[in-house]
């Protein structure tokens, strides 16, 4: 104590560090310490990102795929910056609503779990989910990291029998307290009891089962978060589970009488119970990063992306569980919130859930992930329509960036198809050539286009991200149409390098957007790049030079032949289209 303080007078960042590190393994705190800062980033840690794992009652739909690209846009990302990136997704295939579900399907509960599950796989390979590894939780490796998880809070006597008596919501599988619930009145006129926060139905569980000693954690994970103010982020979140915790955190029901719920890992040394679904599932992070025999390298680096809905399970019970365990918590839990449709929830009883298969058909995959992470503000919720998405496309995929490529490689204004040379004296740092003040606006702003965009993406700010992208295209589009290299005359020698120097500043803008948007849009980008003649071993961020030519280095795209033309970067969607498909997909 005495050496934190005698830090803390030298400077506060140390103090920082080391109250987020209070929660780090002891082997890491050590290291943590030595280093005196956690500020420098070390890419060979790694880097580990988790989606929650979805739930095959159902088939997926839009919101399962926006946790899923959010999630992949950030592990691209890392992966860009050379870190060594896991990322794992999955499903979440035990729980009383699966066992029914697979009942009222009429199969057995293991055939209709793995049905389910390959659909969210086939969809998330066809999104270009980039995920290392995919969890289920029927799988044998989670079993036994399960019941592993479970004794360690059994032996420490974090778990004990008791009898559990409130209300409970199978359809988010959650215990509420009285002032979480509220009456309404079903479909048939029933008077019935609800979840405040999700609507979903409650009931009134009586029984004895295995409670884990939740209350004894509150002190602990208000520390975690006063110490971390970014551990769950956006902020807002993290203001919301301080406010939970100030309010009652009583012991939570872990266990479930196996006469009542069969389809689930039986408690170790009781058969007669079943684990709490959300320990369960939640242990899956765990599973993955090689728990318990091998997960030193991957847990301290986890970051969980999660909606909305599931911030208590995994804000609350999750750290709990960990500090419980002695296991380090995550390093960022990040919050995004949920789509709704026309205004509406996506529910199945109002039909208007978002296929997310056939909307990636109807507007590529690729235009599908842009608009997610376009629109998608993770404080706030979003409104999906098909016109929004068509507009948006068009605006900036089709015309915008599409238009641009297209202009400064047609054969028309670059007939030798290959990276022009740039011209100093058309385009000089001071005065006196061809430039003028608006495109030197535009350089400032191209040259910081990757912080700026990389202080969104770590962030998960990515609509941030994608909007100060797009305000260079448009900057660009007016570069060039400002200039209309066009009416430039080629048969005199200095008007064919400033509509050299044109091109080449153009394609050098185009490049930065081009690699700053593959995490986004990986199959566009590809494209562009491979058009721009951009190797694979060039599209690092970290080796993005734009136009180094300006300052007098050399550039080694300079003279270098363009790629193959492999036709429009984003073709133009159609309203007609759009509403042909959407019908046919209504009929079925
Ligand atoms: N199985 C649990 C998670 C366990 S993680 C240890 C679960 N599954 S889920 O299938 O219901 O939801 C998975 C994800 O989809 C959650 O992040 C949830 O927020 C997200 N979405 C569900 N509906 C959504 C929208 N309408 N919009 C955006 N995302 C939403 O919860």
């Amino acid at each position: 104590m005495r050496i934190i303080s005698l830090l803390a007078v030298r400077s506060c960042k140390i103090l920082h560090s080391l109250q987020q590190n209070a929660f780090l393994s002891p082997s890491s705190r050590i290291a943590a310490v030595s280093f005196g800062s956690t500020a420098t980033v070390n890419k060979n840690s790694g880097y580990y990102v988790t989606t929650p794992i979805f739930y095959v009652n159902a088939s997926p739909h839009l919101g399962h795929l926006y946790s899923a690209v959010i999630a992949d846009c950030l592990h691209r990302y890392k992966q860009l910056q050379g870190f060594n990136s896991k990322f794992a997704t999955g499903t979440d295939e035990h729980g009383l609503k699966v066992q029914q579900a697979a009942e009222a399907a009429g199969k057995q509960p293991l055939t209709f779990c793995t049905e389910v599950s390959e659909r969210f796989e086939r969809l998330f390979r066809s999104c270009n989910i980039s995920h290392t590894d995919y969890i289920r939780t029927t799988e044998l490796r989670h079993r036994q990291a399960v019941e592993h998880f479970w004794s360690v809070l059994w032996n420490k006597r974090l778990i004990y029998k008791g009898n559990y008596e409130g209300w409970y919501s199978m359809q988010d599988e959650s215990f509420l307290t009285p002032s979480q619930v509220g009456d309404a009145v079903d479909s048939s006129g029933n008077e019935i009891k609800v979840s405040l926060e999700s609507g979903h139905k409650v009931e009134w569980m009586k029984e004895e089962n295995y409670m884990f000693r939740l209350s004894a954690f509150r002190s602990q994970l208000l520390d975690w978060l006063r110490g971390n103010p970014k551990a769950i982020q956006p902020e807002c979140f993290q203001q919301a589970v301080l406010q939970w915790l100030q309010g009652e955190l009583p012991d939570l029901s872990v266990s479930r009488q196996r006469s009542r719920l069969q389809w689930g890992i039986p408690v170790p040394g009781d058969a007669s119970q079943t684990i709490y679904v959300w320990l369960d599932a939640l242990v899956n992070y765990l599973s993955v990063a090689g728990y318990p025999n091998d997960h030193e390298r991957w847990w301290p680096v986890a970051r969980h992306i999660i909606g909305k809905d599931i911030l208590k399970f995994h804000a609350v019970y999750w750290p709990a569980f960990l500090l419980g365990a002695g296991l380090p918590l995550p390093q960022a839990i990040h919050v995004h919130s949920h789509w709704t449709v026309r205004g509406k929830k996506m529910s199945k009883s109002l039909g208007n859930v978002i296929d997310p298969l056939e909307h990636s058909r109807t507007f590529t995959t690729d235009g599908l992930r842009y608009f997610l992470l376009r629109q998608g503000v993770p404080e706030s919720d979003c409104d999906y329509t098909e016109e929004k998405v068509l507009k948006l496309l068009n605006a900036e995929l089709a015309d915008s960036l599409g238009g641009l490529l297209n202009r400064c490689t047609a054969a028309a204004l670059n007939p030798a198809q290959v990276y022009p040379s740039f011209c100093a004296q058309s385009f000089p740092r001071g005065q006196g050539g061809r430039a003028v003040a608006e495109d030197y606006c535009m350089l400032e702003a191209v040259k910081d286009l990757p912080s700026v965009v990389e202080k969104h993406y770590e962030s998960l700010h990515f609509y941030k991200a994608l909007e100060a992208i797009a305000a260079c295209v448009r900057q660009t589009n007016r570069f060039v149409q400002r200039h209309a290299p066009w009416r430039l005359d080629r048969t005199d020698g200095k008007d064919q390098q400033w509509l050299d120097t044109i091109i080449h500043v153009s394609l050098e803008c185009m490049r930065v957007y081009g690699t700053l948007l593959q995490p986004v849009v990986p199959d566009i980008s590809d494209k562009l790049l491979a058009r721009l003649g951009v190797q694979r071993n060039e599209r690092s961020i970290e080796t993005l030079d734009f136009l180094p030519r300006y300052w007098q280095r050399d550039s080694p795209f300079e003279g270098r032949a363009l790629g193959a033309d492999s036709g429009v970067l984003f073709s133009r969607l159609e309203s007609p289209t759009v509403k042909k498909k959407t019908k046919n997909s209504n009929l079925k």
